[in-house]
């Protein structure tokens, strides 16, 4: 049934969020180490220096955090658990204070009417196990299917909706390929091999929640971008061809259409060799059904041919402003494209979920109305909600949106600097101030359903 403001009633609007991003308590209660935390240490990775030892102080924070959530009608909340905070080894016994965090969070949740959604892992992977490999080694796909089923087991009889992954494609290549995010390696090979046990891991992890809760709905957050040549020459649009396939099709082909991208396939065998990592079955455990389909969407990509500039032959061409603080172009015609893609090429049933969307502005500071003004974000918001409606009213299943993000919060290399939230965090005192674009969202949402039925 839809209202008549085109939502439908079980149509959720929600936050997300990620642990290593706000939680801080780095070293408490028992935490082990992450490969974030690691990285973090490592001298020029992140700007500024900056750590997430404290970040957002969630962990201490979490009630007046959920109770912010409620005061802006946020229906749904999706949130990450920190693998090293509940297993610190990665493996072998769990640490009860680090489930006792995240059920009383679950449970403050439904208290306040919010529905949870649970991402596995959103990047940090407990150190020991990148000692022994980490992605690259197929033992940590196993290893992550122990850690869904004692998650699942701890939080199971509460939360329907479970994320396994998010944005396999930005662990293996910006981790393992160009280097840039934790672990910080430079090497192509390792990062496909990385990619195929990122998608097994997920299948076995979809298989472990499963057995624990049969009714769960499993999905998995991609990164997706709609990708521009620079020119319609031949060349750059080849080149467009071949960023989507390691982009998008890389991780859609195998959990959709059963196998990856021949064109890929070749292009990195032609590069690398056999990729060797792919056995038998591995294939029929990925593409199991999946509940819904994550999408992250921030914006398009334009790519120019280059012959030698990286394995992929092409170089990045000047995106085209508006951009937000991040340099990122904004274009909310890029998400309708994405929808219609995967509804119209890979599955027209496949419910999907908008697990992240939003955008970072240079924001101005705390002015005289305790409110921070940010109309920029408010516009970027009002737009990619609107490419929602479109693509609801041209029958796409959307069921969630999760806006990126509740807070500021710790941006991964770029630290503190760039900031996504629709509330302000002033990191000295932490206090939460929320800005003119949560005011406006919980507007909507109130009038969304007030519109609905
Ligand atoms: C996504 C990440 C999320 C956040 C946003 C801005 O790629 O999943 O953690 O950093 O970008």
């Amino acid at each position: 049934m839809s209202g008549s403001n085109g939502y439908p009633l079980d149509f959720r609007f929600g936050v997300a969020s990620s642990a290593f991003q706000i939680e801080g308590a780095a070293r408490e209660d028992g935490r082990g180490e992450s490969i974030w935390d690691r990285f973090t240490r490592r001298p020029g990775a992140i700007a500024g220096g900056d750590t997430a030892d404290v970040a957002c102080d969630h962990y201490h924070r979490w009630e007046a955090d959920l109770d912010l959530m409620q005061a802006l009608g946020v229906e749904s909340y999706r949130f990450s658990i920190s693998w090293s905070r509940v297993m610190p080894m990665g493996l072998g016994p769990a640490n009860p204070a680090g489930l006792r965090f995240y059920r009383r969070l679950v449970e403050g949740l439904l208290e306040r009417g919010i529905e949870p959604i649970a991402t596995l892992y959103h990047w940090d992977l407990p150190q020991t196990l990148q000692e022994v490999g980490g992605w690259a080694s197929r033992d940590t796909a196993k290893r992550f299917a122990d850690y869904a089923a004692l998650m699942v087991d701890e939080l199971g009889d509460l939360v329907t909706d479970w994320v396994t992954h998010n944005e396999p494609w930005v662990v293996a290549f910006l981790g393992h390929a160009y280097g840039v995010k934790a672990p910080g390696l430079r090497d192509w090979p390792a990062a496909l091999r990385v990619s195929h046990h990122l998608l097994l891991s997920h299948g076995l992890a979809r298989a472990a929640i499963h057995a624990g809760v049969a009714d769960a709905r499993v999905g998995v957050a991609l990164n997706l971008n709609p990708i521009r040549p620079e020119t319609d020459s031949e060349e750059d649009r080849a080149a467009a061809r071949r960023m989507d396939g390691h982009l998008n099709r890389w991780f859609l082909d195998p959990l959709l259409r059963g196998g990856y991208p021949k064109d890929m396939v070749e292009l990195y065998e032609g590069k690398f060799g056999r990729l060797d990592a792919v056995r038998d079955g591995d294939l029929e455990l990925i593409g199991q059904p999946l509940e819904f389909l994550g999408l992250n969407y921030y914006m398009p990509q334009r790519w120019r041919h280059a012959p030698g500039a990286g394995p992929l032959d092409m170089e990045p061409a000047p995106p085209e402003p508006p951009l937000t603080a991040m340099g990122w172009e904004i274009d909310a015609g890029g998400l309708l494209e994405m929808l219609r893609w995967i509804h119209t090429d890979y599955d027209p049933a496949l419910p999907i979920y908008v697990t992240e969307n939003g955008a970072a502005f240079d924001d101005p500071q705390v002015n005289g109305t305790g409110y921070v003004d940010d109309p920029e974000r408010t516009e970027y918001l009002q737009n990619h909600l609107e490419a929602i409606r479109t693509a609801l009213s041209e029958g796409i299943d959307v069921q969630r949106y999760c806006l990126w993000s509740l807070l500021d919060n710790f941006e991964w290399e770029h630290g503190y600097g760039k900031r996504f939230g629709i509330v302000y965090v002033d990191y000295e005192t932490q206090r939460r101030v929320p800005k003119r674009s949560g005011l406006w969202y919980r507007d909507y949402i109130q009038g969304a359903r007030n519109g609905a039925g």
